[in-house]
């Protein structure tokens, strides 16, 4: 694996440098222009590159900017991209930790960014790596995108929450504490809310009053160039799950996977807020 150099961005050129890494992982029609990522990062918010030895062009970078969520300060991560020959490499997890870093000097305890739910890939690095959850769900919350990765479904998202000072994301990022295989699971006898059956989605199941899985396409992406009104169920039928969920009160904290690829999130429900000791507690036990 190379040693890669983390960049935090402070003038023009370094946020221009994100331009073309944003154009190949999006296309140009949802870039965040440069200028406006200098203002964010002289007014707290953070860009910082990756670059791979003896490569001139940056491998990877992200960008978010300070907010207000639930009357705390807040990092919003709004954006996360390694270009694809460096994907697999550590280097998306060098520069959530080069974030969290900026964000824990400003003394703020948790990073959120919105994330479509039925990407594998991402799931699996923000939960299972990173050691994020979630309890909010967002229909179509950009609205129609034109991007590669975005155009021909609704935009549905779901809130990750990431709390950085916690002890779990500490060992998570260390590699220790590792999610369970989703055999394990099963094996527990924890139920699906949501099941694949071949390709499709299965009908939404009976929710609580223990933990619940959610299984999810194992590529998606795939999925829809193949078959688009596929995925289209998928979206419908995993948003009805989730929002179901979520209004019951569960959060899903983990993304399990099976040794034949298959994959899921985890739910677990929440303690009550209000309940005496619950009170702000957020699933993991954070503030
Ligand atoms: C999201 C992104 C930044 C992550 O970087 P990455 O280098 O791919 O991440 P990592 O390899 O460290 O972690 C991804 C994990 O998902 C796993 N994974 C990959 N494809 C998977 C799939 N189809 N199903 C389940 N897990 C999958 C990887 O094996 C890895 O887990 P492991 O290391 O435990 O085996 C990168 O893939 C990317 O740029 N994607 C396009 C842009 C994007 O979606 N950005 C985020 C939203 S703003």
């Amino acid at each position: 694996m190379p040693e890669f150099r983390i960049d935090v961005a402070r003038d023009i050129a370094a946020c221009a440098a994100t331009v073309p890494l944003q154009e190949e992982t999006w296309s140009g029609d949802v870039v965040v222009p440069p200028q406006l990522m200098l203002a964010v990062v002289h007014n707290g918010g953070f860009v910082a590159l990756g670059y791979a030895p003896e490569d001139p062009q940056p491998a990877a970078f992200v960008f978010g900017f300070l907010g207000i969520y639930d009357f705390h300060f807040r990092h919003h991560s709004h954006m996360l991209a390694v270009r694809e020959p460096y994907r697999g490499s550590g280097l998306a997890q060098q520069l959530k930790e080069a974030q969290r870093d900026h964000c824990l000097d400003q003394g703020i305890e948790v990073v959120g960014w919105t994330m479509d739910p039925l990407e594998a890939r991402n799931a699996r690095f923000n939960f299972g790596k990173l050691g994020a959850f979630t309890r909010t769900y967002h229909r179509d919350f950009y609205g129609a995108m034109p991007d590669k990765l975005n155009q021909g479904l609704p935009s549905d998202r779901i809130y990750v929450e990431w709390p950085i000072g916690h002890d779990r994301t500490y060992k998570r990022l260390r590699g220790e504490n590792t999610a369970p295989a989703l055999e394990d699971a099963e094996r527990e006898g924890v139920g699906y809310l949501l099941r694949a059956e071949g390709d499709r989605p299965g009908a939404v199941g009976q929710i609580g009053p223990a933990h619940l899985l959610v299984e999810i396409p194992r590529a998606f992406q795939e999925l829809k160039a193949r078959d688009p009104k596929l995925a289209l169920a998928w979206r419908t039928v995993a948003r009805d799950a989730f929002e179901r969920a979520f209004g019951a009160g569960y959060a899903a904290v983990e993304f399990l996977r099976s040794a034949d690829g298959r994959c899921a999130y985890l739910l677990v429900p929440q303690p009550k807020r209000g309940v005496a000791g619950a009170q702000g507690q957020g699933p993991l036990g954070t503030k």
